[in-house]
This record gives C-alpha cells, structure tokens and sequence, in this order.
C-alpha cells in the first residue's frame, strides 16, 4: 500500500491551477506570467504572427547591463520572422537572466539563429544554458546542431517545475574555447499547469510494463510533437500554450506510412474531461494517420515512426486518440498493439473504450528507457491487435508527443552536439519539414541509479479511471448503520479503544500501512484483537467509512479476517478486527526469524486464502475484488489457517472530484496485472494475476520484486516463467522445501502459477479453478504413490469466461461455497 493521496491531491490542484492559468492566459500581459523577451532589441516589437516581444535593452529582465546587443548579418528566407530571430544578445562572460515568476510548471523555450553577428563569427559560438542547477543546454553548438537538422534556426522547449518567485537562466559561454561566447534570440515562458501527471503512466520493459510516476518538479525536454496524419499546426492555432504541432510523414519507416484521413463532416469533437482543452488543440484529433483499408496487407506490416533521441534518458511518449470515423462508434471495432523499441507497450488498444466514444478525445503515457550512446533511433510500431476479434483489423494515431526526462545525476537534459551527416542527401525522409527536431544525446550514468529508482517509484499506486458501479448495499441514516447484518459489528468508544490499545503505544505497533498503523489490543479483559487506526489526513471520509463498514459487515467467511467492530467517535476511524497469532504469511517465507513453513503447510494455506479469494468473487451477492492480494495480505491464526484480509476497504476511496468519477485503486509492484492498468479493466482476474505470483513467491521464497539481483531475476514471475520455460523451475525453489515436494505436486503447481500469471485475464483460470487444482496438488501431495492418477494433469476447468469491464460483477448469490466437490481422482 502506499500513498493514494498524492496522485489525487495532484489531480485537484491541476484542475485548480488550470482555471487560474487559463484565465491568466486570457489576459495576454505580463502579468499572466507570459514573457516574450526580444534579446539585443531596445524596444518592442511584433512577429510575424502578431505577438508583441519586450525588447531586453534595459527591461526588468536585464538586472545587470551585460552582454553585446547585434544584428544578424544575414536574414534567411526560411525564418518565420524577423522577431525575434534578426536581433540576438551575445554573452562572452556567464550571464543570467532573472524572470519573476509565479511558483509553478511552465514552458521555456529558447530561440537560437546560428549566424554571424558583426564580429561574432558563428564557428566560435560554444556554450552551455543552465536553470538554477538544471543543465540544459552543454558545450552547444548552435550551428552544427541547426546544420545537422537541416535547418536555419532551432527552438529548444522545455517545460520546468519553478518552486521559487525567480526563473534564473544563466549562459556561459564555454571554457574549453578562448573566442567562445553565447548568444540568444529569444526567450518565451508560458505557464502551464502540471500537464505530465496523469493518471496511469506506463512504463515499459523488456519484460514487463509497470505504472510510473514521476517527482513533481522533473523537467523535460520536448523532442517531437506530431499532428500525426494532419499539417503542421501553428504555435498561435494551438490551445494556449503556442505548441507546434509538427507533420508527423518525414518521420514515417518505410514505404508503408498508412493513410490520412480527417473527421467525417457530421462528427463533432469534444473534450473529455480526463483530456482538457490544453492537453492538444482539437485539429490534432481531428486528423489521424491508420494503416490503411486491407485486413491482409495491414497484417503484414507495423506502421512505423523512427525517431532519433539521446541515448541514456527516460521518454515520456504521450499518444493523442480520437475515433474520427464512421462505422467505428463501439467497442471492440477495431483494436491494436503499440509497440516501442520493439517492446509491446499496449496490446488491445480500443479507441472507443479509452475515449468514451467517437469524437471524445483521449490520450496515453508511456514511459521508455533509451539505452546506448550518443545518439540512438526510437522506434513506434502500431499493428491490429486481432486477438480480441475486432471488427477491422487496424490501428489509428491522432497526435504524438515525445519528452526527454531530466536525468538526475547530474541534473541533466542536455545532450552531445549531434553529429553531422556525411551525405545529406542520403536519408531525405529525415529532414523536418516545419519540425521543430531536437538532435542530441549524452550517454548519462542513470541506468544503474535507475532500478532503484523504479523502485521506489513502484511503491505505489494507480489510479485507475473507471466507471463506478459500486454502490452501497446498506444505506446510512443519520451516520448509524442501519442494516440487520451489521448489528452483528460492535461499535467502539474511542476511550474503550485507548484502553484496549494502552493510548495506541507504539510498542503494540504490528503493522504500519499507507491507511495507518495496526495495533495489537485486548478487549473484554483478554480477547487478542488487532486495531487498525485510519489516517487523518487519509483520503477516506467517513462517509466512505461508514460505507465500507456496512459492505464488510456482509462478508463472513472462514478464511476472511473478520471485522468485529468499529469506533468513529472524535473524527477517529477506526477498525477491530480478529487477532492473528501468526502475522502475515510473508513474515514466514524470507528475510525471517520465523523458521521456514513445510511445504505441506504451504499448500494448505494456498488453498485457505484460495477459498477466501474464491468466496470473495462468488459468494456475495454483487462478487468483490480485492485488488491488492499479496503474502502480506494473507494472515495466519494461531493453527497456521490462511485468512485474507485488507480486502474492500480500497474500495471506498473518494471520487477526486465531481467532472470525472474515477476511484483510486491500490495495488503493489509485482503483482499487478498488466490488464489492470493496460486496459483500465479491473476483473476478477486481476486476483487471480496476483495470486499466480503469490504461489510463486510461496514456492521460491524470496520477494516479487528485487532489484539487488541481476536484471533478468529482478521480477519473480518473469524469472519463474523463464526457468519453468526451460524446465529448470526446481533450481529456484526453496531449499528448505525442495526435497519434500512430490515431483507431481510440483508439476501441477508450477503449472497453475504460470497459467494464473498469464497476460492476459483470457488466458487465466477463475479463482474457482485455482482452488480445485491446489486441492489436487496438496493430493499428489500426500499420496505421491496414488496409482489413480489420471497419467497426463489438466489445469482442470479452464476456460476462458469473457473478462468484465466492471470492477465489480454481479453474479448469482451462490449460497455456501464448497470447493471440494470435484475431484480428478474417481473420475
Ligand atoms: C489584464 O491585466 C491588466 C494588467 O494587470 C489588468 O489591468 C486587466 O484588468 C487584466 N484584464 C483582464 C481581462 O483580466
Ligand atoms: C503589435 O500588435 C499590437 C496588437 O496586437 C498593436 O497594437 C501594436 O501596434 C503592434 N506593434 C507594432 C510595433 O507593430
Ligand atoms: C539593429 O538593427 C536595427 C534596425 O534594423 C537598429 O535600430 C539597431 O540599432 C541595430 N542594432 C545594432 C546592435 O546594431
Ligand atoms: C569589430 O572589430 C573591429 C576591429 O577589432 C572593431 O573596430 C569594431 O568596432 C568591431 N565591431 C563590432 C560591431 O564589435
Ligand atoms: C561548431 O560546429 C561547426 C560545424 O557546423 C564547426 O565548424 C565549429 O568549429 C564548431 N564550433 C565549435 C566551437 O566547436
Ligand atoms: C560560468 O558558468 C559555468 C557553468 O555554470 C561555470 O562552470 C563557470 O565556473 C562559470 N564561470 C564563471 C567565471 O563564473
Ligand atoms: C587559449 O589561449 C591561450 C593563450 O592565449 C593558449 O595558450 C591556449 O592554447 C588557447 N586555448 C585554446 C583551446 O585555444
Ligand atoms: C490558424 O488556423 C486558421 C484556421 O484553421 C488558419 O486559417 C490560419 O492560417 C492558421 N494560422 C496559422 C498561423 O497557421
Ligand atoms: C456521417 O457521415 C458518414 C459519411 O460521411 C456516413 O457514413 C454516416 O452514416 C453519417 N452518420 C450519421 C449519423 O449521419
Ligand atoms: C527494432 O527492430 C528492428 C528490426 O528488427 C531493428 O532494425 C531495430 O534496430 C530495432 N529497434 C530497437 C530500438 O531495438
Ligand atoms: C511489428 O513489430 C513487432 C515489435 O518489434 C515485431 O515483433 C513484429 O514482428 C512486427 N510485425 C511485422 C509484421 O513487422
């Protein structure tokens, strides 16, 4: 568990800091924190396009008089304009500029016309543009970059999170030169709301896809922003903060680059409200780029853009959707794979289901790792995803943006100068027309640092939009719980629970969590309980207690932790609950005192949390998720019997605002199903993910996740599938347990953790299924003699039901839940 509130904090203060922005933005003064700064002019001047630029001659800008006001010797015919580029301000000793700011994210781009200026040859401008002590720019060169794009003047945005009142922006010439200087055209700051938190970002792996999230003040740097299948759209068309929106077609791998296509006349565009107006102007939804009208020939290809970047960074990689098209109005129409670096980002991508509908807008992260050296090739593959059986085999691409990530050792976005290509002709489809390309690349030595970064950015949690569908089942009056079942909790005073609790010493402390710290009590002088004591400043109101209450209240099972009571006197929320001798079961498999668990005992209370899971989706009346199974999760009584527990109570979490329903769902790095976050689709399924690479961690003994060994061992499930693929899954077992598996149990076992593991929920056996093939093993088990056995094992009873796009299911009340009604043997 982990801190659900920062993304949803997050998310209010962007919607906040948005309407302020936006209207600031109205008012195009100074005063909304927008700067134009014309350098080397005195007074102001309009561009081309009629923004009105302050000259830096004596502004409030310009602390200090410094630096040589000069006029370009030569005005190319491909400058959009004269302002700001004719004019440049040139630096032969460090200089800062210092803008008073409002706190906050906001654009900053730097204009650059590599030229002479009077005496100022253009070979000797060398140098470096650092922010506070973010490096930005390093050994510059302004010409070769602008010469290897093909281009005459270069625009470098970034977009910085400034916590002070002051945008400090120094140049410094380089000291490796004598005759360097720096110099620079102009200077534009656009404030912006946090536009890069967003909900589910995904980072991709060779292996795996993971959510991510990032610090609040990373800077970035903007290599490429497409309009993808459209014109380029200009910086004053854009939604507010004068973004170019390139053409995406130079950048096309191959000769199949698809076909272009806009709206259809009768369909109207709108914005969602998860893609506000200032995430792309509605032009770039409106045009698309897809692979083209053949199933047969749009099989055989990948649609292709290769981008080339700085090796050593992390990308943010923003995809824009929109349907723009009839016949595609439903779901499941037309589905794809996103491929990057040749790794699978997204399989089933589905327009329609992310967006809402046609003509909703909608976008996605998706967070890449670029290894190698200087300057390496990005590569984006889309191909139709036919697994799930889509009306057109097909994939489609509105807009596209892509975002170097500082790096943090040193604070660095700055890459090598590019290298000049020998031939320029050679490669013609990679000049950009209109594009605003940034070419460069340090191999930065982040990649170590950068597993123990994840890690620390995996402890956390998703939030997920969904649509909502749960509803209370008990009703609330006047704040009392008002449901027959629920006379059965007890309701606590806050001073029984500091007695129970010695005024919640810290010395009872047996578990701390992100909703709060669990302590060991005793009630009616001598009844062991555990008291779990919610957060104050925990998101959950006591609405959503109270709520949450009444659902558990419901739930009664042997292997569920039961809730004995509550207390919710002095704003307090707080949870009794059944004490378990044992801990969780984690505390009994590494990095313990405990002595190691037979193998036997292992089984068994696979198979108790199983039933527990197992009742959990079926035996209640609407079926429940838990969402967040794990070893420590599953709690273990004095006679070692498995109960879960922890479940539901993620479930109350407030909606974040009224615009959009969404619920924060938590989950643990390791055992997340892809799905979950993939496809925004939280199933039934997703335990039974979680539980595959619990049996596993059971098996193997070691953690989900450990970042200390080599990269191919850092995942458990990933690592396990390997072995188990070359049937060498023994090696990893648990010494202390290997010699007491039977070979059958074993291969069963095995067998059903990488079945529950399997990417998609399709292929996944229910929670029913999982039950009934550990009660085979713990069979094979104990009669590993059992002449009786069918010869070749089945996973039995798998199939694949049809994954629900609901959170929660409702299936029939199915009464008592009995697991042992079918066995292999005698049949
Ligand atoms: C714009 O800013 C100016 C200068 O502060 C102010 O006088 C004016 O009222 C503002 N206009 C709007 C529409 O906010
Ligand atoms: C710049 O444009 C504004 C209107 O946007 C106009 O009022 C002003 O006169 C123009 N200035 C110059 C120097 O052309
Ligand atoms: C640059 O040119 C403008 C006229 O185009 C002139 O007013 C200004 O003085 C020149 N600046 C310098 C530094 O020569
Ligand atoms: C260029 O250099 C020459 C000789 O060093 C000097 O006389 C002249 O003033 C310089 N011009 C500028 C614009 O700096
Ligand atoms: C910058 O690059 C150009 C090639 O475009 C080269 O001629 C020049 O010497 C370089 N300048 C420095 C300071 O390296
Ligand atoms: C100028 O700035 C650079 C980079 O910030 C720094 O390394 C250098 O020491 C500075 N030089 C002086 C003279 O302050
Ligand atoms: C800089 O100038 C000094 C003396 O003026 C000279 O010794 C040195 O080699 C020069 N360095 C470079 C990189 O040109
Ligand atoms: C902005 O969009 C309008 C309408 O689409 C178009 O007429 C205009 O030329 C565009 N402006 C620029 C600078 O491209
Ligand atoms: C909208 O227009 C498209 C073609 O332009 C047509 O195929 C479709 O039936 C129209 N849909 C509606 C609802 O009018
Ligand atoms: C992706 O695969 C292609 C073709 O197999 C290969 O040429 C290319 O280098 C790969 N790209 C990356 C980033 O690995
Ligand atoms: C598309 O790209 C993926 C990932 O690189 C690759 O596995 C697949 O073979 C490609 N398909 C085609 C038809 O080129």
């Amino acid at each position: 568990m982990a801190f659900p509130t920062l993304p949803i904090t997050l998310t209010c203060l962007t919607v906040l800091v948005f309407l302020s922005i936006a209207m600031a933005a109205a008012n195009d003064s100074m005063d909304s924190g927008l700067v134009l700064l014309n350098c080397g002019e005195s007074k102001q001047d309009n561009d081309s396009s009629g923004r009105m630029w302050d000259g830096d001659t004596g502004s409030k800008f310009m602390t200090s008089f410094k630096g040589v006001a000069a006029n370009a010797s030569y005005q190319d015919p491909s400058l959009p304009s004269m302002v700001p580029y004719m004019s440049a301000r040139i630096f032969t000793s460090n200089y800062t500029y210092s803008f008073p700011v409002n706190p906050g994210r906001m654009f900053l781009r730097l204009y650059f016309y590599p030229i002479s200026y009077g005496n100022y040859t253009m070979s000797d401008a060398f140098f470096g543009v650092t922010l506070g002590n973010l490096v930005l720019l390093n050994s510059f060169n302004a010409s070769q970059t602008a010469q290897a794009a093909n281009y005459a003047y270069l625009v470098r945005e970034f977009s910085v999170y400034i916590s002070s009142h002051s945008l400090d922006i120094t140049f410094a010439p380089s000291a490796h030169q004598n005759s360097s200087y720096a110099f620079v055209n102009g200077i534009e700051i656009v404030p912006t709301p946090d536009i890069f938190t967003t909900a589910d970002t995904i980072f991709v792996h060779h292996d795996y896809i993971a959510p991510f999230t990032f610090a609040a003040n990373t800077g970035f740097q903007t290599m490429y922003r497409f309009n993808v299948g459209g014109q380029a759209i200009s910086p004053e068309n854009d939604s507010g903060f004068y973004r170019l929106w390139a053409d995406d077609s130079p950048y096309i791998f191959g000769a199949s680059s698809g076909v272009t296509y806009s709206k259809d006349n009768n369909v109207t565009i709108r914005y969602t409200p998860v893609v506000p107006k200032y995430i792309a102007p509605l032009d770039v939804y409106g045009t698309a780029r897809s692979m083209g009208p053949t199933a047969q020939v749009n099989l055989n290809y990948n649609l292709t853009w290769i981008l080339p970047v700085d090796a050593g960074f992390i990308y943010l990689l923003r995809f824009h959707f929109c349907e723009i098209q009839y016949p595609i109005t439903k779901e499941n129409q037309r589905t794809f794979y996103i491929y990057i670096n040749n790794q699978t980002a997204q399989w089933a991508m589905d327009v329609i289901s992310l967006s809402g509908g046609l003509g909703r807008t909608s976008y996605r992260d998706y967070i890449i790792m670029a290894r190698g050296s200087g300057q390496v090739d990005m590569w984006i593959a889309l191909h139709p995803d036919i697994s799930t059986k889509p009306c057109y085999v097909d994939a489609i691409l509105n807009g596209l943006e892509v975002f170097k990530l500082q790096g943090h050792e040193p604070n660095n976005l700055a890459g090598i100068n590019p290298p000049l290509q020998q031939n320029p002709d050679a490669e013609p489809k990679r000049v950009p027309g209109g594009a605003r390309k940034s070419k460069s690349g340090l191999p930065v030595a982040i990649a170590g640092g950068f597993a123990l970064m994840l890690i620390a950015l995996f402890s956390m949690c998703v939030i997920c939009r969904r649509k909502k569908v749960r509803k209370s089942s008990c009703k609330t009056n006047n704040g009392h719980l008002n449901h027959p079942a629920c006379d059965l909790l007890r309701q606590f005073s806050f001073s029984q629970i500091q007695i129970a609790t010695n005024d919640f010493d810290e010395e009872l402390i047996i578990g701390r969590g992100g909703f709060g710290n669990v302590y060991s009590g005793e009630i009616d002088g001598g009844t062991k309980v555990a008291i779990k004591r919610l957060n104050q400043e925990s998101q959950q109101g006591s609405h959503e207690f109270q709520a949450e209450i009444e659902m558990l209240c419901n739930i009664r099972h042997g292997h569920l932790v039961s809730l004995i009571g509550y207390c919710q006197d002095n704003n307090e929320m707080i949870l009794v609950y059944d004490y378990m001798a044992h801990g969780t079961l984690r505390e009994h498999l590494y990095n313990t005192q405990n002595s190691p668990l037979s193998w036997r005992r292992r089984l068994e209370i696979c198979i108790g949390a199983a039933r527990g899971l197992h009742y959990l989706h079926t035996g209640t009346e609407t079926g429940i998720i838990h969402r967040d199974v794990k070893t420590s999760n599953i709690l273990l009584d004095e006679r070692f019997m498995a109960k879960v527990s922890d479940f539901g109570l993620s479930k109350a979490f407030p909606a974040i605002d009224n615009t959009h329903v969404s619920t924060a769902v938590k989950g643990t790095f390791g055992y997340f199903d892809p799905e979950y976050f993939l496809l925004r689709r939280l199933t039934k399924k997703s335990d039974v993910y979680s539980f595959g690479v619990m049996l596993f961690e059971i098996l193997c003994a070691r953690p989900v996740i450990n970042t200390e060994l080599p990269d191919e061992q850092v995942s458990l499930r990933d690592w396990a599938l390997y072995c188990q693929e070359r049937g060498v899954l023994e090696e990893i077992v648990d010494p202390c347990v290997k010699d007491e598996i039977t070979p059958e149990c074993f291969s069963i076992f095995a067998e059903l953790a990488e079945k529950c593991v399997a990417d998609r929920s399709m292929d996944r056996p229910t929670m029913g299924d999982v039950l009934q093939n550990l009660e085979v093993a713990l069979r094979l088990q104990d009669n590993n003699n059992c002449v009786g056995r069918p010869s070749s094992l089945q996973i039995i009873g798998m199939h694949s039901d049809k994954p629900s796009t609901h959170s929660i299911i409702s299936v029939a009340a199915q009464g008592e839940i009995f697991s042992d009604i079918i066995h292999l043997e005698g049949r």
